[in-house]
């Protein structure tokens, strides 16, 4: 048995890990089609897997306007906030953490899935040219119209009372999802964002929608419950900015004034290669940053225990290899092997693909 820190404790804020493995966030469109809320196929789902550090949730939708795909959770009404309770209790019942991660897709969505047939909301009037997935088929996501300045202070307000449901719901904090070409990512960067107001421009300009976001977030949790996940250099849902470093610099530098339990950052391509451009670095974010760090991407045992062991990071979540092995802590302190991910069964569906992957004694007894 191995005594690597990967398998130690740590506390990231207010919350206590029992080892330094995170189950990373994965939507999997398996919410009740008839309110986007989680039931029975969820609470066995996530209590499976409690045997991580943390387990942060699929990606949930702050608000109906915040929805991109079909079948996703929301945290924005009471049968959502209901189906969640049962998560966190049966998580916490089997000793786990988890936190859920709040979700606005900004223009990463169509008017099928938007309240009235609207077109989606976002910085700028600038279409994504990505697809979603809209209950029946694959589509271009809509163009969205740009955010009316008057109207931001009342998407802040849905993060905030969706942080207040997510506090009723019994989870141990909340991760604003500022990453992979979503709503706060789309503020963020300049290929998104053409505003020429106070929320656009400048980096101060383009980083306060998130700044904004976090302040509202932290005053229902305080700062030592909350995290915020980021993807700096990951051109995920064809998002773009033109000199990524001096912005991320900029969020970094605001988060630290926060206090935050945890930054968790995507590193390279989100499920994609690790490599950064010329110019670009995360280890000098992750310098940058005086908290938890989480890091992200294409890890697997060996790096994982390489990246904690030298203190490069402190947390290291995973993806894919969640999906598939609902004890992967257990797995990888063993160092006994994975069940492979099937992809056809990571987007929609009941059980099959969700909750039936063989944990190690089943394994065995196979
Ligand atoms: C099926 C699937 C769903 C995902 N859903 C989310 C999500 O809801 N929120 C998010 O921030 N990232 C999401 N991601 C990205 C993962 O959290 C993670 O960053 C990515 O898979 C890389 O980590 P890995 O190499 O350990 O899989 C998703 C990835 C996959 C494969």
């Amino acid at each position: 048995m191995t005594t690597a820190k990967l398998f130690t404790p740590l506390k990231a804020g207010a919350i206590d890990l029992k080892n330094r493995i995170v189950m990373a966030p994965l939507t999997r469109n398996r919410a009740r089609a008839e309110d986007d809320a989680p039931y029975e196929i969820h609470v066995d789902y996530y209590s499976q897997r409690a045997g991580a550090g943390l387990i942060v949730t699929e990606a949930s939708q702050i608000s109906p306007e915040g929805k991109g795909y079909a079948w996703t959770p929301g945290i924005h009404s009471a049968a959502q906030v209901a189906g969640w309770k049962a998560v966190t209790d049966a998580v916490h019942a089997r000793g786990g953490r988890i936190v859920l991660q709040l979700w606005h897709v900004g223009r990463i969505s169509h008017t099928s899935l938007q309240p009235d047939g609207q077109a989606p909301v976002a910085p700028s009037a600038v279409s994504a040219g990505a697809k979603t997935f809209d209950g029946e088929q694959f589509v271009e996501t809509s163009t969205p119209r740009a955010l009316e300045l008057s109207e931001i202070p009342r998407v802040i307000e849905d993060y905030r009372k969706a942080a207040r449901n997510a506090l009723e719901a019994g989870f141990d904090g909340v991760e604003v999802h500022a990453a992979n070409g979503y709503l706060i990512d789309q503020f963020l960067r300049d290929g998104a964002n053409k505003r020429t107001d106070e929320y656009g421009g400048s980096v101060e300009n383009r980083t306060r929608l998130m700044r904004e976001v976090v302040e509202a977030v932290v005053d229902i949790w305080g700062a030592d419950r909350v995290g915020i996940r980021l993807s700096p250099f990951s051109a995920a849902n064809n998002i773009s900015d033109s000199d990524p470093m001096p912005l991320f610099e900029h969020a970094v530098d605001i988060l630290n004034g926060f206090g935050l339990a945890y930054l968790h950052m995507i590193e390279g391509q989100t499920g994609g290669p690790r490599e950064l451009e010329e110019g670009q670095s995360i280890a000098a974010l992750r310098a940058r940053f005086d908290g938890v760090y989480m890091a992200n991407n294409g890890y697997d045992r060996t790096l994982a225990i390489d990246m904690v062991e030298s203190g490069k990071a402190d947390l290291v979540a995973f993806g894919r290899p969640y999906i598939a092995n609902p004890d992967l802590a257990e797995r990888l302190k063993q160092d006994a092997p994975l069940n492979e991910p099937d992809s056809s069964t990571f987007y929609g569906g009941g059980r099959e693909g969700y909750t039936d992957y063989p944990f190690l004694n089943e394994t065995e007894a196979a």
